[in-house]
């Protein structure tokens, strides 16, 4: 079993890395940080993330000869960091931080859903994606935080675009956009006060979670949009 895992230095996808590690797979690894070496059966690349750079890493991966990819598992997404702030009102929405939040978790994701096509295998292969409960608009009742909604939402929609044209192009692909619910992490921190009690989870029941979700998932050619307990999410 092959499994790559882009955005590699989330807190959750250390977790699904290092549970992918108990069951001795190939693991390939890309971040914008340098890879540990330690490990040999770990294949760290690292990656801006630019076309260009993406386009290498394939390259990367395909001199590896490990032959066509099981898994695939898209963790990038950022909620705020030094230059960018989440929105309580529509007078905080920044044309820059907007387009630098649709960037990393929009765009990114689906450069690599584009880019990872031709080294799917094509049969009984998944490819989650980090999405979130808070992208989906029939759920917005709350409001704020407009850059990081805007681009869960849109990344599910592309998800959905892509699934379209994978059902015809591979169709054994699944893709998942799944909401790993709150989990304690960097991205959360900030904002993990006003959790309820039992409702912040470890990165590695996360992990454990999808493991199971994925080894249940049908391949129908749909778009799933699942939380950790396996329950849709209404669009
Ligand atoms: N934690 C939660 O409560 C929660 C809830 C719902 C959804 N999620 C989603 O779960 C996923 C993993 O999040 P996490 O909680 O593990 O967060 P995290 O530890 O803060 O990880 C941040 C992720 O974003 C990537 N990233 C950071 N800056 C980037 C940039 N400029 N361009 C592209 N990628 C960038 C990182 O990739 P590098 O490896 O390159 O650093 C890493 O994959 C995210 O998609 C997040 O939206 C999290």
């Amino acid at each position: 079993m092959n499994s790559i895992i882009i955005g590699a230095g989330s807190a959750i996808a250390q977790a699904v890395i290092q549970s992918l590690h108990a069951n001795a797979e190939n693991i390939i690894t890309v971040s914008r940080k340098l890879p540990d070496q330690s490990n040999p059966v770990i294949h760290g690349f690292t990656s801006d993330y630019s076309p260009t750079s993406i386009a290498k890493v394939i390259q990367q991966i395909k001199d590896l000869n490990l032959g066509s990819i099981d898994r695939v598992y898209i963790c990038n997404g950022v909620l705020q960091n030094d230059n960018i702030k989440v929105e309580k009102r529509i007078e905080d929405l920044d044309p820059e931080s907007f387009m630098s939040v649709l960037h990393s978790n929009t765009l990114t994701p689906i450069l690599w859903v584009q880019a990872l096509l031709p080294i799917l295998r094509q049969q009984n292969c998944t490819i989650t994606v980090f999405s979130a409960r808070i992208g989906s608009i029939s759920d917005n009742n709350l409001g704020g935080w407009y850059s990081y909604r805007a681009s869960k939402a849109a990344l599910n929609m592309l998800l959905k675009n892509a699934c379209v044209e994978y059902a015809k192009r591979a169709k054994g692909v699944k893709i998942l956009a799944f909401h790993p619910g709150t989990t304690d992490t960097p991205l959360s921190k900030p904002f993990q006060k006003n959790v309820p009690k039992g409702k912040l989870f470890s990165p590695e029941f996360v992990a454990t979670s999808l493991e199971e979700i994925i080894q249940n998932l049908e391949v129908d050619g749909q778009l799933s949009f699942k939380d950790w307990q396996s329950k849709d999410i209404l669009w």
